[in-house]
């Protein structure tokens, strides 16, 4: 089918959205970033430089935008959690197709709105379940419908978020407040939920979870540490894993690393950029004496509609690395590290292991082992021919399994087993 070549709106020039930037500067042939919406001047002329964008395109609110008529195809957003429903609810209203970062949004209620509003106008719509859209996922999958293990029983599914991802985002960043954007399930693991309801292929019917903030809060702070780790006493602060001159400057400034997660505190990269920002800004915060309020474990039990089962752990105590996976079938049994398929075969015995070669070189092309650059490609496609067959993360599968996200939460404050309907 031929691709027309795709105009797009970015709105929220922030991590995603810079990255998608980049993902579309590297297929000039097939789409171009034609405006942006972001309020940091920094970030909107970031992409506005790298996409050649005249000024007069480049605006501080996605509000501009939307007061104007449709100039485009389709519009990225961006934004963070609790600013997906307006600018869904008015650019499906103009008719733009929408590519919409995760969660859809931060309750229930909005999801719903967001979906009914999406349907009705028949716009294409994604949602950025960025693990279906995997090399690895989709190899995966075609094993299991090969039939490699016969019938899936259970699964067990380890999200290792990673000591320092944990205090990056959930206890001093973005995430780690549930008041603020949302609780852990639907901000780290909708994906790993999503994940497993794709390739369970099955309608989940109950879900029950438990878990806890084990460490993160100020009881468990060590008596004579500051409230800052740079104003930490030094005997303190260097037997503290979770330090941030350890994780920010030790561990990646002074080594030459200066992208993400330090790039999220300054746009100054430098050691004296990042020690300013670290005695001034939220992520220069005791780990134990932050507004967070986020689990850092969790464990959600599932059922499915054949009786089939699921364990999802979620935790912050490991080293950060892909997401770890055994399934358990009728005729043979799979261990995966998001990356290599080992299959044992009960009949044969035969054991052999499939690469899916997965290669992160940090850009958005590779990262999420290549979903970013997965969904980014089937968006455009299914913007530019009209052919919606490649979107695997629409309207009503992300439902779905957000309905489980909440649901699990629920039930990790009740101590119910919920039902999924
Ligand atoms: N798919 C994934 O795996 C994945 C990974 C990380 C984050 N996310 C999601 O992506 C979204 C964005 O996350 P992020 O890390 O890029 O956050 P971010 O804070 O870096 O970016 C959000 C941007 O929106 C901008 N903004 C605020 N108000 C605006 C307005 N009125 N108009 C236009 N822009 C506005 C902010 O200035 C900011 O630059 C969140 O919903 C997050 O949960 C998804």
């Amino acid at each position: 089918m031929e691709e027309k070549k795709v105009d797009v709106i970015i709105v929220g020039c922030g991590g995603r959205g810079t990255g998608y930037a980049g993902f579309i500067e590297k297929c000039p042939d097939r789409a171009r970033v034609v405006a942006v919406a972001e309020p940091r001047d920094f970030y909107r002329d970031q992409v506005g430089d790298m996409h050649n964008i005249p000024q007069n395109m480049r605006f501080h609110t996605w509000e501009e935008i939307a007061a104007l008529p449709k100039f485009a195809d389709a519009v990225l957003v961006c934004t963070m959690d609790d600013l997906h429903e307006a600018p869904v609810m008015a650019f499906a209203d103009k008719g733009y197709d929408i590519l919409l970062e995760k969660p859809i949004a931060p309750t229930l209620e909005a999801c719903r709105r967001i979906v009914a509003k999406v349907k009705e106008k028949g716009i294409i719509f994604a949602v950025c379940h960025v693990m279906r859209y995997t090399k690895y996922t989709r190899q995966l999958k075609k094993l299991l419908e090969e039939g490699v293990i016969g019938d899936i029983v259970s699964i067990q599914h380890l999200e290792p978020v990673g000591h320092w991802h944990q205090c990056h985002s959930f206890v001093r960043g973005n995430w780690r407040n549930s008041k603020e954007t949302c609780f852990m399930l639907l901000a780290k693991c909708c994906h790993d939920m999503d994940w497993l309801s794709h390739v369970m292929d099955k309608k989940c019917s109950k879900v029950h979870s438990f878990g806890s903030l084990f460490e993160f809060r100020a009881e468990k702070q060590p008596a004579g540490a500051a409230d800052r780790c740079t104003d930490c006493p030094p005997d303190i602060e260097s037997m503290c894993p979770y330090s941030a001159l350890k994780i920010y400057l030790r561990d990646r400034v002074a080594k030459g690393q200066q992208g993400w997660p330090t790039n999220v505190l300054t746009t100054d990269v430098t050691p004296a950029g990042v020690v300013k920002a670290l005695r001034e800004g939220p992520y220069g915060r005791c780990i134990y004496k932050c507004d967070n309020d986020v689990v850092d474990n969790q464990v959600v039990n599932m059922t499915f509609e054949n009786g089939a089962t699921a364990q999802m752990v979620m935790t912050a105590f490991c080293n950060e690395s892909g997401r770890q996976t055994r399934i358990f079938g009728t005729k043979g049994s799979i261990l995966t590290d998001s990356s290599l398929i080992h299959i044992t075969n009960f009949l044969t015995g035969e054991k052999r292991t499939v690469d899916t070669n997965i290669a992160n070189d940090g850009s958005i092309l590779s990262g999420h082992g290549g979903g970013d650059g997965g969904i980014m490609d089937a968006f455009i496609r299914a913007v530019a021919t009209g052919d919606r067959s490649g979107i695997l993360s629409g309207a009503d599968e992300t439902l779905e399994s957000h309905l489980m996200c909440f649901l699990a939460e629920e039930s990790r404050l009740t101590g119910e087993v919920k039902e999924v309907k």
